[in-house]
């Protein structure tokens, strides 16, 4: 097992401008560290690096104490596992575990025990003679997962694994990722564009755009205190309300319909963008907060709650966690409830976020 070191990380095809601009990101021997952003970040190509699969324009990669730079992948010791994860189709499991293994020249005896263990872990033990056709899509996942740990790696490397799966499988094999997690303690890195898994599977989420790390923090500081509006609309879902506040005398800070006032006035500032979750805003007069009128514009049910989108003034925001039993329909006249505490303050022009 291993650290893993980014220093100033760049890769550039041709003359266009850079995908990956500079990453700098140390990942812990051990740590599970989930990258995350929008198609097109440069996830899958800064992972690629790190396995030698992609040459890098410049910077330095580090495993362990080792500059790898130059490395071919075969000697990075690292394994990984893609989106499609092709397992050799006239092999049986067995056999698709051992491949690799085989091919480095390992004893049967070392390679059956690693099969083992493998299989063991990953209640792979009655498949080992079928041959993927005969799997289920989840069962095919394991055994492209089997085939990194028999490696026993330094690092895993994980592109998507999960995105070919249905919403069931995703949410299962999610689970079993995180039980392997406890029981093959890997450093690993994961990219995904899913949001879910980052948060339930990363020690550390590193939200990525164009190219840049937005943020790299656990999944409660992501969540809680986001760096900047890119990674207060990334994370949570739905996705934060934004709405454009201004100073507005009488020291008070805010919108036509909603005036902070006391601690959360930004002093000097003319302008700025409120960041309020849907979570943190309650339907009804009874929570915490200040009272505001709004108009119902559309429910959505998604049996476990309601999410609304309330107008409010010139603003439309969304209300989530509302008790799918509660009476509301469009149009209705309703008063939300926001808890001035929770809401997040963003630069108007930077999208920084600004500590008040
Ligand atoms: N061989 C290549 N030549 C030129 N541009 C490339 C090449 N490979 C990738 N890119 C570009 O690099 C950028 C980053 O691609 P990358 O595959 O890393 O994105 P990603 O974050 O993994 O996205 P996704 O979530 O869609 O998989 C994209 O704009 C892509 O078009
Ligand atoms: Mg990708």
């Amino acid at each position: 097992m291993s650290s893993v070191g980014l220093r100033k990380l760049v890769k550039q095809y041709g003359n266009a401008a850079p995908v990956v601009k500079g990453i700098d990101l140390e990942i812990a021997d051990r740590e599970f560290v989930v990258l995350v952003g929008p198609s097109g970040c440069g996830k899958s190509t800064s992972l690629r690096m790190i396995a030698g699969l992609e040459d890098i324009s410049s910077g330095e990669i580090l495993i362990g104490n080792r500059i790898v730079n130059d490395l071919p992948p075969r000697e990075r010791d690292i394994a990984m596992v893609f989106q499609n994860y092709a397992l050799y189709q006239h092999m049986t499991v067995f056999e698709n575990l051992a491949f690799g293994l085989k091919n480095k020249k390992v004893a049967m005896s070392e390679i059956q025990s690693a099969i083992k263990h493998a299989s063991n872990i990953l209640g792979l033990d009655a498949l080992l003679d079928r041959k993927p056709s005969q799997l289920s899509g989840g069962q095919q996942q394991r055994v492209a997962l089997g085939r990194c740990i028999v490696r026993n790696p330094q690092v895993f490397l994980f592109d998507e694994p999960l995105s070919n799966l249905d919403a069931k499988l995703r949410a299962q094999m999610r689970i079993e990722l995180k039980r392997l997690r406890e029981r093959v303690n890997t450093t690993s890195i994961f990219v995904t564009h899913d949001q879910v898994e980052a948060m339930t599977l990363g020690d550390r989420v590193v939200v990525m755009k164009d190219g840049v790390i937005q943020q790299a923090g656990t999944p409660v500081e992501v969540y809680g205190k986001p760096a900047n509006q890119f990674v207060a609309s990334f994370i949570g879902s739905p996705a934060m309300n934004f709405v454009n506040a201004r100073a507005l005398g009488n020291n008070q800070f805010g919108t036509d319909w909603l005036a902070l006032n006391g601690d959360r006035v930004p002093g000097a500032k003319q302008t700025l963008t409120f960041g309020i979750r849907p979570e943190h805003i309650s339907l009804g007069q009874d929570a915490p907060g200040i009272s505001v009128q709004g108009r119902i514009e559309m429910i959505e049910n998604l049996g476990s709650e309601l999410i609304a989108t309330i107008k409010v003034g010139n603003d439309s925001i969304a209300v989530g966690r509302i008790d799918p039993l509660m009476s509301i329909n469009p149009h209705d006249v309703v008063t939300i409830k926001i808890d001035p505490v929770k809401i997040h303050f963003f630069d108007s022009d930077t999208g920084q976020a600004q500590d008040i």
